[in-house]
């Protein structure tokens, strides 16, 4: 890793190193007798008098260490932070920070972060190189604050693996701002719980690579168009969606998870609207409580298909044709008391209502369902 020592703290940077060299092998003499993992609190160098800071040590001889600090609910007006050089998690939540600058995460020790807790502050705005030091950030959380927008280029060049954006005032959002350059982590991001009519994805540009997408308890009222990112997991839970479409999520070949519960609107589900969705492993459309019925010909090519639930939606028994378009389907919830699975062999109890291959079954143990 990279330093960024200023020249005036070369006598400091010395004793730090002469301090850690010693640390370091009183360590691995403790480590001898113990052989598990060490922790280290308080004696760390630099640590903020507000802050708590510890060492973990891992391996048989404390060859890899990490320096976490907690300088989480030190009030107002605290920022900047020093903290210890080579920090690697840092928690700076509960602090009523309102304005991230581009000098609040820039002296030492900030470059070598790799998770960030910035969440539960009052964070509006964040200037577009506040991050530009980062360079080695994973894990970057500033869910529950009041950020309702982002410069474009702010995440630009960190290895993001993880940014959780959840209970903030977004509005609108464009996903570009997770494209950095020569990116090759996939990245989870949690837009949850927050005001959101609009997501979008300049189609026109290299979509980011995203993996995971949660939008769940949000305003928008179509199903997004997120064509060209490669998702495998997206959550749509508690939107103002009132109908899907034919084709909505066409182009999501990669996707394994969608989850579609709990849209208080949602009234009808229009016939081939997973095409496409080859890949698609796990569906859950339960608890919707608008929509009356559906049409078999809705789980058209979902061939890959294992788990589907339908729990608290459709009023009306579903024909057993649903499971013609699921060669896949091992279990399927379709009520509060109404579950089926696929079998091998035929249960003496239950009532078999399709057969999918030559020896497996579905089985449903509910009396009654209608076939
Ligand atoms: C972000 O939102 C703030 C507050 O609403 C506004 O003043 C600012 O102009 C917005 N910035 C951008 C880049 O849209
Ligand atoms: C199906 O959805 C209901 C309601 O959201 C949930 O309680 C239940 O655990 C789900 N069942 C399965 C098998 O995932």
């Amino acid at each position: 890793m990279e330093s960024h020592f200023h020249p005036l703290l070369d006598n400091q940077k010395v004793n730090v190193e002469s301090q850690r060299v010693s640390i370091m092998m009183a360590l691995m003499c403790l480590s001898l007798s113990s052989l598990l993992a060490l922790v280290t609190a308080g004696g760390v160098r630099n640590c903020h008098l507000k802050c708590r800071c510890e060492v973990e040590s891992y391996g048989l001889f404390d060859s890899f260490s990490l320096t976490k600090v907690d300088c989480s609910g030190l009030g107002p007006d605290a920022t900047p932070i020093p903290i210890p050089l080579d920090t690697s998690h840092l928690d700076l939540s509960h602090n009523s920070i309102s304005y991230i600058t581009d000098s609040m995460l820039s002296g030492p020790g900030y470059t070598t972060l790799v998770s960030l807790d910035l969440s539960k502050n009052l964070i509006s705005r964040v200037s577009s190189k506040a991050f530009n030091k980062l360079r080695y950030l994973e894990t970057l959380d500033l869910s529950q604050n009041v950020l309702e927008n982002l410069s474009d280029g702010c995440f630009s060049g960190l290895p993001l693996a993880e940014v959780d954006l959840s209970d903030n005032e977004f509005r609108e959002f464009d996903l570009n701002v997770f494209k950095t350059r020569g990116q090759e982590t996939p990245i989870s991001v949690d837009l949850s719980n927050n005001l959101l009519s609009m997501v979008s994805c300049n189609p026109r540009l290299h979509a980011p690579f995203i993996k995971s997408l949660l939008l769940a308890g949000n305003q928008l009222r179509t199903v997004p168009s997120l064509a060209g990112i490669p998702l495998q997991y997206l959550s749509l839970d508690g939107n103002l969606i009132q109908s899907i479409d034919e084709g909505a999520f066409e182009e999501l070949t990669d996707l394994v998870y969608l989850s579609l519960s709990g849209l208080p609107e949602l009234s009808v589900i229009h016939p081939n609207s997973f095409r496409g969705l080859r890949n698609l492993q796990v569906l859950d459309i339960s608890n919707n409580v608008q929509l009356k019925a559906l049409n078999p010909d809705v789980f058209e090519g979902l061939s890959a298909l294992q788990e589907l639930n339908l729990s608290k939606s459709v009023a009306t028994p579903l024909p057993v044709a649903i499971f013609n378009h699921m060669p896949s389907i091992k279990s399927a919830t379709l009520g509060p008391n109404m579950h089926c699975w696929k079998t091998h062999k035929q249960g003496q109890f239950h009532r078999q209502i399709g057969q999918a291959k030559a020896n497996e079954i579905l089985t449903c143990d509910v009396p009654g369902i209608i076939l």
